[in-house]
């Protein structure tokens, strides 16, 4: 028996660390409408060996509600640590509960967390297993890579999220060793939906709003997951064509938000703001000029240029903090 997700749509964006925090989530989350953007996840909270406090769980929720749900994202490998996180985040109000398997980090691998669980699929079993035993009857959900070297085993990796009794598994079809590579290969995802009853959310080299539908329809996966192209287009998942207005009007609302969540630096602003201009086609705002964006000498003239295209006073008269 297929158990209800509360997604509202067949398009999800994907955990990043560094920024699906709600500053930038809640922006994408308020500019698609449900039937297309379903939902969306926080970045993962890192749980080593003692639960993560409720309060954190809160943070990483933030505080606005949308029709959409957002899932919070964990990633450990103290089973009995993990466990009692996923107690609090539940308590926190996280619809869905996501395990991270897919990390690459250095710092993960050490401690066993994030893709080092790809290496054994007994051990990714057990981990989910322990997480939906904490929580009964709340969906969890395994987000995993194609494999830790190679993509020989992905089958049994699915397997292993689905015996531990997850309720949807997102595959990032790259192994761990091929990190953000510009290839993909989309056969990993169908054999996963293959080899699994539950539902599949397919990852991965997913650039275009045609890519979604074409990802479904050539791997027979239920969901499909954007990460890096939504930071370059935060309208993919309903496929708006906006104006290069729009688009500097949303890096000037991310810029707010990020002052209005405390970062209190200039500097730290812009390097957000380029973070996301490194990977922007919205609005033609970076077409031919990517680079004069990323080069932009001062955070000041970076914030005027976005002003003078948004068509809207200068930020700073919006936010003391940029005077
Ligand atoms: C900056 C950045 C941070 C990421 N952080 C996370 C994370 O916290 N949790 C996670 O499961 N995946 C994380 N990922 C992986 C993405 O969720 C996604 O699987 C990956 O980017 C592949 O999708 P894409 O080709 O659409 O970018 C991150 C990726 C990037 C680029």
């Amino acid at each position: 028996m297929t158990r209800a997700l509360p997604y509202t749509g067949p398009w999800l964006l994907a955990p990043m660390e560094g920024v699906t925090a709600p500053s930038f989530r809640d922006l994408v989350l308020a500019r698609n409408a449900a039937h297309t953007l379903g939902g969306a996840c926080t970045e993962f909270v890192r749980v080593i060996d003692t639960p993560v406090p409720v309060k954190v769980m809160r943070r990483h929720l933030g505080t606005r509600r949308f029709a959409q749900p957002v899932a919070l994202q964990l990633m450990g490998a103290d089973l009995e640590a993990l466990a009692a996180s996923a107690q609090h985040a539940a308590q926190a109000g996280a619809p869905v509960i996501d395990l991270n398997f897919g990390c690459p980090a250095k710092g993960a691998l050490r401690g066993c967390a994030g893709s080092a669980a790809l290496k054994d699929p007994r051990q990714l079993e057990r981990t989910v297993a322990a997480v939906v035993k904490a929580v009964p009857g709340h969906p969890v959900t395994g987000k995993i890579r194609a494999g830790f070297d190679d993509a020989s085993r992905v089958e049994d990796l699915a397997r292993a999220i689905e015996a531990g009794g997850a309720w949807m598994l997102t595959i990032h079809c790259r192994t761990r060793a091929e990190a953000y590579c510009d290839e993909v290969d989309w056969t990993r995802i169908a054999r996963a939906v293959q080899a699994v009853s539950i539902p599949v959310c397919g990852n991965g080299g997913v650039n275009t709003h045609a890519d979604l539908e074409r990802l479904r329809r050539e791997t027979g996966c239920r969901y499909a997951m954007i990460g890096r192209a939504a930071l370059g287009d935060p309208w993919i998942f309903t496929g708006a064509q906006v104006a290069a207005q729009d688009a500097a009007r949303f890096l000037l609302d991310y810029a707010e938000a990020l002052f209005a969540t405390g970062e209190p630096s200039k500097k730290g602003v812009a390097g957000r703001l380029k973070q996301l201009l490194v990977h922007w086609t919205a609005g033609g705002l970076c077409t031919p000029t990517r680079e004069a964006w990323l080069h932009t000498p001062t955070p000041d003239e970076l914030f005027e240029r976005l002003s003078a295209i948004a068509g809207t006073e200068r930020c700073a008269h919006r936010n003391p903090l940029l005077t």
